[in-house]
């Protein structure tokens, strides 16, 4: 349905442009820092800090020096931390086993967290890909094809064990068939009945993962192989609907599409068909071509991350998981009223 407007020279939708003070009153979308998912990379030991070539800003911490980064979050007002672990090699085996130590370094990274920021959101990533050798989401068989039940299994043990840390949210990346259910049941059989899950439920096989899979390692284990057998087709639409419905059903308390702005079409979509709360993933691909482009002088890069940022909330976004977000909290903290 469209509204009806009276056609031209009465109807003029300049007028609603003419001034600042009347495109702030009649703007429809508006970006909060309490829209933002924070995602970090995090490291074993002491004072280490890697910056990440690809993502510029984007630096692998240890605990020590992710402690003010939690700080500087809650400062500007950004609601979650998504934790990503970097795994030192001896860590890694071919079924990722490292994943479901209790002991291992997310779970000590969420229970450091959250004692010292317990108002701060920690939501962590359930996947095997930083504890595998090959780089892949999960426990393949001889000919390299991923056992779905088997996978499912690791992932529930690393799924409890992060709850059991203190993890707020769950976040399944995997694309596994049936981890959501397999998780909900594993959680709420040892007591974590209030652990959120968010899945991960449309996410595609993307190249625009690449400067993420530098950050975290699993490039280099990954070498000429993809993610084709589990990750969706880019040239899928309807099959994010079925996946999104299957993780609804299985118990997801919100949903997901990711990359984010080649998936705006996704993301529209699936809100307009579950009304979930909905959120979008603006990956690290989005983000380097964001920075090299500014970085040439091509760009003006807060107008354009703004852009971008508000383009996922007039498409249905409920949340954004983006490396932007303290740049754009502290962005909305400078430019309160700009219109
Ligand atoms: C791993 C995972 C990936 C991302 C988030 N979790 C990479 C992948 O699936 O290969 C990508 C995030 C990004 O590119 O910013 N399961």
């Amino acid at each position: 349905m469209t509204t009806p407007y009276a056609p031209y020279p009465t109807g003029r939708p300049r007028r609603l442009r003419r001034d600042a003070f009347t495109r702030n009153l009649v703007r429809e979308h508006r970006l909060h820092a309490h829209d933002f998912i924070y995602p970090v990379f995090v490291l074993d030991g002491e004072k280490r800090r890697e910056d990440v070539a690809s993502m510029p800003g984007v630096a692998r911490l240890s605990l020590d020096l992710l402690l003010p980064v939690a700080e500087r979050c809650l400062q500007l007002g950004i609601p979650y931390l998504a934790l990503f672990p970097v795994v030192d090699d001896p860590h890694k085996d071919a079924t990722g086993s490292e994943a479901a130590n209790s002991e291992g370094l997310v779970p000590t990274v969420v229970q450091a967290l959250k004692k010292r920021f317990p108002e701060l959101g920690v939501m962590t990533d359930v996947a095997l890909d930083p504890y595998t050798s090959h780089g892949q989401d999960g426990i393949p068989d001889e000919s390299g094809y991923l056992l779905n039940e088997a996978t499912i299994e690791q992932l529930q043990k690393q799924a409890l064990c992060h709850a059991q840390a203190g993890a707020d949210m769950v976040a399944p990346s995997d694309m596994m068939d049936g981890r959501i259910g397999a998780i909900r049941r594993t959680l709420d059989a040892a007591g974590c009945i209030d652990t959120r899950i968010m899945a991960y439920s449309a996410k595609y096989a993307s190249s625009f993962y690449g400067p993420f899979r530098d950050a975290v390692g699993s490039s280099k284990s990954l070498g000429k192989s993809n993610k084709k057998t589990y990750q969706m087709d880019p040239a899928n639409g309807n099959e994010a609907l079925r996946e999104v419905a299957l993780d609804i059903a299985e118990g997801a308390d919100m949903v997901m599409v990711k990359p984010g702005l080649p998936y705006l079409d996704v993301l529209w979509r699936v809100k307009q068909a579950y009304q979930m709360p909905t959120f979008a993933y603006q990956v690290s691909g989005e983000y380097a071509m964001l920075k090299a482009a500014a970085a040439n002088g091509w760009i003006d890069h807060d107008a354009v991350m703004m852009e971008s940022l508000i383009a996922f909330k007039r498409a249905g976004a409920d949340g954004i998981l983006t490396y932007s977000a303290l740049e754009a909290a502290q962005w909305l903290q400078d430019h309160q009223f700009v219109g």
